[in-house]
């Protein structure tokens, strides 16, 4: 089993579902309120775990309920949690998020202990890991994430998921072996406007940036990628939405354990298009993750779930 180090965020998710987004100065009645685990990277580490490898969170929580019940949630997922930090006199984040009916959401997030994460730690978690791949996700700051990067590189296969977007990851990007971002965080990157139709000549623009692989999420369309073999789109299989939130991390996740394990990027990022999809059909980040079983069944059943 191929082992994964996460370095990335952990949040408490308090989500309202309302009949659509509030305008600004607006009060408006919501339909339901619930508290789920996520965060970035304990999504992404939560499904590279289901997915089938051997997960290791290098992240933070605070001293308090919320904190302690993410690492106890993350253990329960068969998540190695040992090198994790609890921060002391830190809140841990938190995400306020609201869903409307189309399954689209808004999201603000308090970082609280994610963003006390310093390079010592990270330094530390990376010589004590023992991973092959290091999956590192934007929601810690970003010259620790780059430092991370610099201090993985020739040690672990690097992928880089660019949410939520920052410029400044520009600078790391010839370090990192699969860069992964939707359409709006690759207009950020590339500077122009990315979508459905441009994005096979966008990918390859952004695999120029020297990366070894780019990967952009295209939601409903799947997912294109350029590597050294040429690019190519793997389109999604046709689901109802009931929630968008955590999708992009269920791919991230789910690729990493695949390439872990050995497989080809086809493969992969088949997968990952494959549970993300899955994702989207349940309510929830961290709840609506599937697992290798439920992965598996949908690639082998096709092009509608
Ligand atoms: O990507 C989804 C995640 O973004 C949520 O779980 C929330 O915590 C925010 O970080």
């Amino acid at each position: 089993v191929g082992r994964v180090l996460v370095i990335g965020g952990s949040n408490t998710d308090l989500v309202c579902r309302a009949p659509r987004m509030p305008m600004p100065g607006e009060t408006l009645n919501g339909t339901t309120f619930a508290i789920y685990p996520g965060g970035k990277g304990a999504n992404q580490a939560v499904a590279a775990s289901r997915a089938g490898a051997d997960v290791v969170f290098g992240g933070a929580v605070g001293d308090d309920d919320f904190g302690r019940q993410r690492l106890s949630d993350l253990r329960a997922d068969g998540v190695d949690t040992r090198l994790a930090r609890e921060q002391s006199q830190c809140s841990s984040g938190v995400a306020l998020i609201i869903v409307d009916d189309r399954g689209e959401n808004q999201i603000v997030v308090i970082p609280g202990a994610n963003e006390r994460i310093d390079a010592g730690f990270v330094d530390d978690v990376i010589d004590q890991s023992n991973a092959e791949i290091l999956l590192a996700v934007v929601e810690i700051p970003v010259d620790v994430l780059g430092h991370a990067i610099l201090r993985s590189a020739g040690r672990h296969r690097v992928i880089l998921n660019v949410a939520p977007f920052d410029a400044r990851v520009r600078a790391f990007i010839p370090q990192i072996d699969v860069l992964v971002c939707n359409e709006s965080e690759a207009s950020g990157l590339l500077g122009r406007s990315v979508s459905f139709d441009s994005a096979l000549r966008d990918v390859e623009a952004l695999r120029q940036l020297a990366c070894g692989t780019a990967i952009i999420t295209l939601g409903e369309h799947g997912a294109c990628v350029a590597d050294a073999g040429g690019s190519w789109v793997e389109p999604a299989p046709t689901v109802k939405v009931v929630d968008t939130t955590g999708a992009g991390d269920t791919f991230c996740g789910v690729l990493a354990a695949w390439l872990s394990n050995g497989a080809s990027m086809r493969d992969a990022v088949r997968a990952g298009v494959v549970a993300g999809s899955l994702a989207v059909t349940r309510a929830g980040a961290q709840p609506a993750i599937p697992r290798r079983a439920e992965i598996l069944a949908a690639m082998a059943a096709g092009s509608s779930l």
